[in-house]
């Protein structure tokens, strides 16, 4: 039985991926800081497993680890929770340096610290590590600076963490442009122009799983393509 830790399930591209793993059969431990949202989000589907609270708490990392090796172990970590940071995008000159540390906290340092309290079963179970990452992390947009710098720390500690464990997968995914709460707080206007993640993100990162791909930067788009490819 295989078991997963998604974070950021309650809606977006967590939520799909959280319900893609347990329709495979996966035990999906499941976060999110409101309760009731992640609770209407998993719609009482089976082997989907809710413990609500914060990334950035560590008691809170510590109780999802837990809820997994109670379930027999941790075959999977996906770092998906992520924010804009405070009340969205902003040019360099006028990036609030507050609204951005919080942004740090959620996007690199939570995962950070969950992979930290992972690593034990992980190295047991052979599992790997699936890090949600964002083209803003290699490309320069306006606006898009402050969320860009976590993306790219989450990309730095990423590439180590798979040179210094080459018994896992550690994998960094740029899920592509995605109609989500997230984008449409951004960008309304592309994100309504963009797929939904089920359409888009999802089947690249199942198929990441399956071919259980060495580590490194992936993009969700490209990972589809290859799997098309190869049918
Ligand atoms: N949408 C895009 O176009 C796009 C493109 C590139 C990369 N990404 C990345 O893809 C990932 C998913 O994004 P999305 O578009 O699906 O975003 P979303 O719709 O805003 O969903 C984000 C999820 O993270 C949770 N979350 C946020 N802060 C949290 C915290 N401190 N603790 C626990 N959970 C937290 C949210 O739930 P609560 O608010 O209830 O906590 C929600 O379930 C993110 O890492 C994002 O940076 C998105």
């Amino acid at each position: 039985m295989a078991v997963a830790i998604v974070t950021g399930a309650s809606r977006g591209l967590g939520r799909v991926l959280a319900l893609a793993l347990a329709e495979r059969g996966w035990e999906v431990v499941v976060d999110g800081r409101g309760a009731e949202a992640l609770a209407e989000a998993m719609d009482g589907r089976p082997r989907i497993h809710a413990v609500p609270g914060d990334v950035t708490d560590p008691w809170h990392r510590t109780a999802l680890v837990t809820t997994a090796f109670d379930l027999g172990g941790l075959d999977l970590l996906v770092n998906n929770a992520g924010v804009l940071g405070g009340r969205g995008l902003a040019q360099v000159a006028e990036q609030g340096l507050d609204e951005l540390r919080l942004a740090f906290e959620v996007n690199v340092l939570a995962p950070l610290g969950l992979v930290q309290e992972a690593l034990p079963l992980l190295r047991a179970s052979g599992g790997a590590v699936l890090n949600i990452t964002s083209d803003a992390a290699v490309e320069a947009y306006p606006e898009w600076g402050g969320y860009g710098a976590t993306k790219a720390a989450l990309e730095a500690w990423s590439g180590s963490l798979a040179a210094e464990e080459p018994g896992l997968p550690v994998w960094w995914v740029d899920p592509g442009e995605m109609n989500t709460a997230m984008y449409r707080a951004a960008d309304p206007g592309a994100a309504a122009q963009s797929p939904l993640p089920e359409e888009s993100a999802v089947p690249g990162l199942l198929a990441l799983l399956d071919d259980r791909r060495p580590s490194g930067r992936y993009t969700a788009a490209g990972l589809a393509v290859e799997e098309e490819a190869a049918r």
